[in-house]
């Protein structure tokens, strides 16, 4: 794979900033969100009044510990514009996450947010190796989701040519890439691999295809996708993490030149890492739920927002911010199977071991008596034969890496639903109450 590391002179001088440097500029900046929310948001002054706690209280980023954390069920609380810092009038832009139960949950951004985010996609393309000139693909899909549109203005911002594609039509997907030969692709991990699947169905060699870089992110993937992606595209696969509450794609991201864990843009987002059970802060480098802060948005302010996602936070290399570990998985996705805690990465880890099968995969729990039992639906590669020997090495790696037993069933190919946005990993099949 080709060398894409951006030159030094093309970073923002904060991504090289010292870390005294970054922490001045968060400090000044969190006293500034915490007031603007305090001032402008009912209910973060209700929360914070509560707490006994004021903005004035914050003289040191530890002290932000004292502050009360904010669950997706507070943006649901007071949908839909209930959040917002500004009038109505000043916001140009919403998005919102569909959500599986309930109200969906509503963001909204003003011109200077707009900007930001487009700055802060802009820095994660360059990490990820694409520049000013590139052609980008974005297949993430456009709407209320923030995928789209978030890529969309940060290529530009980069001064990128952009083509505006969204999900969808992976036949037509595979027609462009070829025709129009972007170099940087931007999906989600599990439909570029619908996409493989159209360029083989297509008697297309993946790895001649123009992509020099796949900036993939909004769902779980392991260090396995990232290797089979690699390979078939002979292309630098690389993460990209954020998520609607905090500002849309664009939080942090991994450089192409380390791929050691993803940067995080900590000169507008503040991390924290806290236990899930006590909600109090862990110690560096440890695991736990990653929280966030942003320190320069207006129209939406989230004052530690609790993402549910697992992470540590890393101190930087190719840049001088911290890194997240790559996210493993959200305690919401966590299955319980028989007191043995799994996440769908590590099924994915175990099923990209096994040569013969797909690397598409479904998790279906069951209930049978009163034990709940757990399948994993794969695909072979057309050669149903071997399907039985497959699928014993697939509930051999499962059991003696991960500790559950499983039972697996090989489909044909496309026997696994698709997605051509986030997959959905796991269906809940057991009675409900
Ligand atoms: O998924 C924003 C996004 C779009 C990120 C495109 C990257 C690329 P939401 O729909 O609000 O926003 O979902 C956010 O998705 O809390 C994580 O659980 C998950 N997620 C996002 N990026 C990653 C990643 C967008 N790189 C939720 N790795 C987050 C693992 C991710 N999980």
């Amino acid at each position: 794979m080709i060398d894409l590391t951006p030159p030094r002179d093309t970073l923002d001088p904060i991504e090289t900033a010292s870390r005294d440097e970054i922490g001045a500029l968060q400090l000044e900046r969190l006293k500034w969100s915490l007031n603007h929310a305090y001032a402008n948001v009912p209910f973060y002054r209700a929360r914070f009044d509560a707490a006994g706690v004021h903005p004035d209280d914050l003289t040191s980023l530890t002290d932000l510990a004292k502050f009360p954390l904010t669950a997706k069920s507070d943006l649901r609380d007071n949908y839909p514009f209930g959040l917002f810092a500004v009038p109505r009038e000043r916001i140009l832009r919403l998005h919102a996450s569909s959500g599986t139960t309930g109200k969906p949950t509503v963001v909204g951004y003003t011109a200077r947010d707009i900007e930001t985010w487009a700055t802060v996609v802009a820095r994660s393309i360059r990490a990820s190796g694409g520049k000013a000139g590139d052609i980008i693909h974005v297949a993430y899909g456009y709407g209320l989701f923030t995928g789209g549109l978030g890529a969309h203005y940060g290529a530009e911002k980069l001064g990128c040519t952009v083509v505006p594609v969204s999900g969808g039509m992976t036949e037509r997907q595979v027609t462009l890439i070829e025709d129009f030969k972007p170099s940087v692709i931007m999906v989600t991990p599990s439909y570029m691999l619908s996409i493989l699947d159209a360029y083989r169905a297509a008697g297309l060699d993946p790895a001649q295809s123009p992509l020099k870089v796949g900036i993939f992110g909004a769902e779980p993937w392991t260090n396995a996708m990232r290797a089979e992606i690699e390979q078939a595209f002979n292309m630098h696969a690389v993460d990209i993490y954020g998520l609607s509450e905090v500002i849309g794609p664009g939080v942090a991201n991994e450089c192409v030149e380390s791929k050691d864990g993803l940067h995080i843009w900590e000169d507008h987002f503040y991390p924290e890492i806290i236990d899930p059970e006590t909600g109090a802060p862990v110690a560096e480098g440890e695991l736990g739920e990653l929280v966030f802060t942003t320190l320069t948005k207006e129209g939406m302010p989230i004052i530690r927002y609790r993402t549910r996602d697992l992470t540590r936070l890393l101190p930087g290399t190719a840049r001088s911010m911290r890194r997240m570990e790559k996210v493993t998985g959200r305690s919401d996705d966590m299955i319980i199977l028989r007191g043995v805690n799994v996440f769908p990465t590590q099924i994915e880890e175990q099923l990209l071991k096994c040569r013969g099968l797909a690397p598409h995969f479904q998790i279906e729990l069951t209930r049978e008596g009163r034990m709940d039992a757990l399948t994993v639906h794969c695909e072979h590669l057309g050669e149903a034969s071997s399907s039985e020997a497959s699928a014993k090495e697939f509930a051999h790696h499962i059991k003696s890496v991960v500790g559950i037993t499983a039972r697996i069933v090989v489909h044909d190919p496309e026997g696994v639903a698709r997605s051509q946005g986030k997959a959905q990993r796991v269906v809940d099949n057991r009675p409900k109450g």
